[in-house]
């Protein structure tokens, strides 16, 4: 259904979890895949697992919280395949605690890499995607953006940022051929996750309407939708893919 052959797509924190099974989706569909990680084995690993799909890929060294290093990689994507078609911005972390005892560089780290990371890659992306008058731009954001969440305040007010971020880029870029959208997942199996411990997973659990904690595909699906021509009409718009919690609070 979303054939994406010939387009090159650039994904971010994709050398494990969510990123990688993005990625995979896009190659499925298709697509060559700019690997991008600040964990560079990672990265290697995503871009063989595409190679072995039969798809072109690269894996890039980048932080995407230093504006510099971002220009660099793109530059080096851009010395691959000529025209960059999808951006991808999933690099995110998380460095929770209380309000109260957040230390300034906790609250830095996750705005530095989430918000403002997600700022530099649309940015230097983006103008090269203005000139070319088509471009596809998928932020993953949150729920906890949408909802708020005890002991996230600097990851929620990073995920809300992005999803006021994606609807002005939406409104700048929309009479160039540029959509601009973002995913809110819900709870996701994925590294980041697995850490917490199961009585926290479990009480996760019962706030889901649908019973299950999502996978990195159900996220990749509303990726391929967007990123298709099925979503072409589509623009500035928040998706949540999260099984119903965000209704539910
Ligand atoms: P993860 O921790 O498994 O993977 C994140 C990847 O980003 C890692 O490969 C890491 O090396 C990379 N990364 C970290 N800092 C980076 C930087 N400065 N530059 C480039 N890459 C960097 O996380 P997961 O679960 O796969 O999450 C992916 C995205 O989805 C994040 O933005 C996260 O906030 C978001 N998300 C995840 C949810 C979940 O339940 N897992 C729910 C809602 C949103």
């Amino acid at each position: 259904m979303t054939g994406l052959n010939g387009n090159t797509a650039v994904v971010t924190g994709a050398g494990r979890g969510i990123g990688r099974d993005i990625s995979l989706a896009l190659a499925g569909c298709g697509a060559d895949v700019a690997v991008l990680d600040v964990d560079i084995e990672g990265a290697k690993e995503t871009a063989g697992l595409i190679e072995e799909a039969g798809r072109g890929s690269i894996a890039v060294k980048c932080n995407v919280a230093e504006y510099a290093e971002v220009q660099d990689c793109v530059k080096e994507v851009l010395g691959w395949r000529d025209q960059i078609h999808i951006l991808v911005n999933n690099a995110g972390i998380t460095r929770d605690n209380l309000l109260l005892r957040m230390r300034e560089d906790e609250w830095d780290a996750v705005i530095r890499i989430n918000l403002t990371g997600t700022f530099n890659m649309t940015k230097i992306v983006t103008k090269h995607m203005f000139k070319k008058r088509f471009g596809r731009v998928v932020n993953i954001a949150s729920v906890i953006g949408q909802m708020g969440n005890v002991g996230q305040s600097n990851y929620a007010a990073s995920k809300a940022g992005i999803i006021g971020f994606t609807k002005s880029v939406a409104k700048e870029l929309a009479p160039r051929g540029v959509t601009s959208n973002a995913i809110a997942p819900g709870f996701i199996d994925s590294p980041m996750t697995a850490v917490l411990p199961e009585d926290v997973q479990e009480q996760m659990r019962r706030k889901i309407p649908l019973g299950r904690f999502g996978t990195g595909s159900d996220v990749a699906n509303v990726v391929l939708f967007l990123v298709s021509e099925l979503g072409e009409y589509v623009t500035g718009q928040v998706i949540n893919c999260d099984g119903g919690m965000v209704m539910a609070r």
